[in-house]
């Protein structure tokens, strides 16, 4: 079965990270079903509205890590906007039509930072939300470095990527990242409830409305996509992140005190 599952129902195209045994971390191939799935949802007329969503005891342990050293160790060759992770964040930063998140328990790196570009989000109590990226010798991406501090405030953005704790969710509501807390158990339902109510509505009205509330920070949203993948590809190349990598491959903890 694939590992991102889609179906569309009632005017919604719900897509499900499936790869519950890797704890729905994300590979290439997974970006690329996501980016393909938000292009058919972008041209299809009988969708109005996508659902991301994972499972009750796990949204997404980010990138997947075995990809990350793959892509570490080989040569550069394509330039990084062409990044299956970066076309994927492109696509859904400049995503017409609304998109509705369901997180439940751990929603680690680009788990937590695609949620700055769906427009209602719904929790489980159990959610978890994290981007570790400095402890991974990496900088932050989804133009997360620009929407964090915005949306959180400098402070509380600056714990959040620079010491790269979890927070919980009733933090993430404080903060203004999700809409309400649910039990993780209802969480996919209570999304998909609302995600049909969108769809119910009048599409072009709907559209207009996403445009304009985003209209004067979409182009910054994309330039600060772009800026990221660059320190990104640059970073993930670093013996910091080569060491980070290998640490949790190999189950242990990250030893920087020589890179
Ligand atoms: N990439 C690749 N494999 C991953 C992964 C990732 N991002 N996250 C988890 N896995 C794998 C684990 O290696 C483990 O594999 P194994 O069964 O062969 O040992 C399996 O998924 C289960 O993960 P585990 O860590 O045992 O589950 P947990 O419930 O104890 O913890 C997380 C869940 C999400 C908190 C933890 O897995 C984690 O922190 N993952 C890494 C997150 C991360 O740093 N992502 C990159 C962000 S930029």
């Amino acid at each position: 079965m694939s590992d991102i599952l889609v179906h569309t129902e009632a005017g919604v195209m719900t897509l499900t990270f499936n790869r519950v045994a890797r704890k729905n971390s994300i590979t290439g191939a997974m970006y690329d079903a996501l980016s393909a799935a938000l292009g058919q949802a972008s041209e299809d007329a009988a969708v109005h509205a996508v659902l991301i969503q994972g499972d009750p005891t796990i949204f997404s342990a980010g990138n997947d890590i075995a990809d990350f050293m793959a892509t570490a160790s080989a040569p550069a060759a394509a330039p990084m906007k062409d990044a299956p992770g970066i076309r994927f964040l492109r696509t859904i930063a400049a995503f017409p039509k609304p998109v509705i998140a369901a997180v439940c328990g751990p929603a680690v790196g680009i788990g937590t930072t695609l949620l700055f570009h769906c427009d209602l989000v719904y929790a489980g109590d159990n959610a978890a939300f994290s981007m570790p990226f400095v402890n991974l010798g990496l900088v932050p991406e989804a133009a997360s470095s620009l929407l964090a501090p915005r949306m959180f405030g400098y402070h509380r953005a600056a714990e959040a990527l620079m010491l790269g704790e979890p927070f919980m969710a009733e933090a993430a509501l404080e903060v203004g990242l999700v809409n309400r807390v649910v039990p993780p158990t209802e969480c996919n339902a209570i999304a998909q409830g609302q995600a049909r109510k969108l769809a119910a509505k009048p599409m072009s009205a709907l559209i207009e409305t996403k445009r304009l509330m985003k209209m004067a920070q979409q182009p910054a949203v994309l330039e600060r996509i772009d800026a990221e993948g660059v320190s990104f590809g640059q970073a993930m190349r670093s013996p910091a992140a080569k060491e980070a990598f290998s640490a949790f491959m190999e189950k242990r903890k990250p030893d920087f005190s020589k890179v």
